[in-house]
């Protein structure tokens, strides 16, 4: 399964923070916001993985990342010449994607819950259609809604609905099969002129091969459109390390713990961000006995 990261947009609700440098670039808490989509790709066993930015910011996010080998990732670069709706990704993105089954991720949204990487793996395996993450939000009318019936099947989904038929967002996190590139090709643009995602969705609700994942209490989903967004993204990561001491979307350990790099090479990566906590944490958990064999992060 191919990946695809998509970090495009002006990011225009954040201005004028964004003006100088790409959303996705921004720091939520100790890393740049880009880390957490990564992470979520990584948990899920995509390696091969495609940045698509906004023209001239690829050179922020190559500078950061280069081309993943360190860490066992083969990552390349793209720029949308101007944002045209999610489902341009998949045109974008076409040659990457060649034959195979591709995910989707945000480059603003961030999740995070016990369990995460196990379900991802096991909703990323066999794709046949599409799967569609639900979480339940105070405002529906902001996202893609997603009613269910009683035995939790999707029969409905709409794009920012005025009269949401449930609480179920859809977020923005979604596993397809090749036939996504076909679809993708065959939109047209809605009445704000882009190739909406949730038609997309709706191409598979039609053929009865759309499923739809419940994330449910106790698990998190945030998005980072917005100055308060943004706060409380990082006051979230900023709380839960500071009291368990781990690290949420550290894209290095889950490197190693998913067994894409060696400890050595881990720990190599950790010195040399050692002047800074978050380094020291990478150093921390590749030494002495307490490392331990490399476990699946969750
Ligand atoms: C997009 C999608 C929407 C989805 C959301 C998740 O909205 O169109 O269906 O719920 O991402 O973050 P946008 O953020 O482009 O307004």
């Amino acid at each position: 399964m191919k990946g695809i990261i998509l970090a495009g947009g002006h990011g225009s609700r954040l201005h004028p923070i964004t003006l100088g440098v790409s959303k996705q670039l921004l720091p939520v808490y100790d890393k740049p916001m880009v880390y957490y989509p990564l992470s979520v790709l990584m948990l899920a066993g995509v390696t091969d993985i495609q940045i698509i930015s906004a023209p001239g910011d690829a050179a922020g996010f190559q500078r950061l990342l280069g081309d993943g080998s360190s860490l066992g990732l083969t990552l390349s670069y793209a720029e949308q010449d101007k944002p045209r709706g999610l489902a341009d990704a998949f045109l974008v993105s076409a040659d990457h994607i060649g034959d195979e089954p591709v995910a989707l991720v945000l480059g603003d949204n961030i999740f995070h819950g016990p369990g995460f990487g196990e379900l991802l793996r096991s909703s990323a395996r066999d794709v046949d259609g599409c799967v569609l993450f639900g979480y339940p939000v105070r405002d529906p009318e902001r996202y893609g809604v997603g009613e269910t019936d009683a035995s939790g099947r999707l029969v409905s989904i709409e794009e920012k609905p005025a009269a949401p038929r449930s609480n179920l967002a859809v977020t923005g996190l979604y596993f397809y099969d090749n036939d996504v590139v076909r679809i993708a090709r065959g939109l047209r643009p809605s009445e704000r002129g882009e190739l909406e995602i949730t038609d997309v969705n709706l191409a598979y609700l039609r053929r009865g091969k759309a499923r739809f994942v419940e994330l449910g209490r106790g698990f998190v989903w945030l998005d980072t459109g917005t100055h308060n967004a943004l706060t409380e993204a990082s006051q979230y990561v900023q709380i839960l390390e500071h009291r368990q001491g781990v690290r949420i979307g550290c894209v290095e350990e889950i490197a190693w713990r998913m067994g894409y790099i060696d400890r050595d090479a881990c720990h190599r990566l950790g010195r040399a961000l050692a002047n800074s906590p978050y380094g020291q944490y990478i150093m921390e958990i590749t030494e002495g006995p307490a490392a331990g064999a490399p476990r699946a992060a969750s």
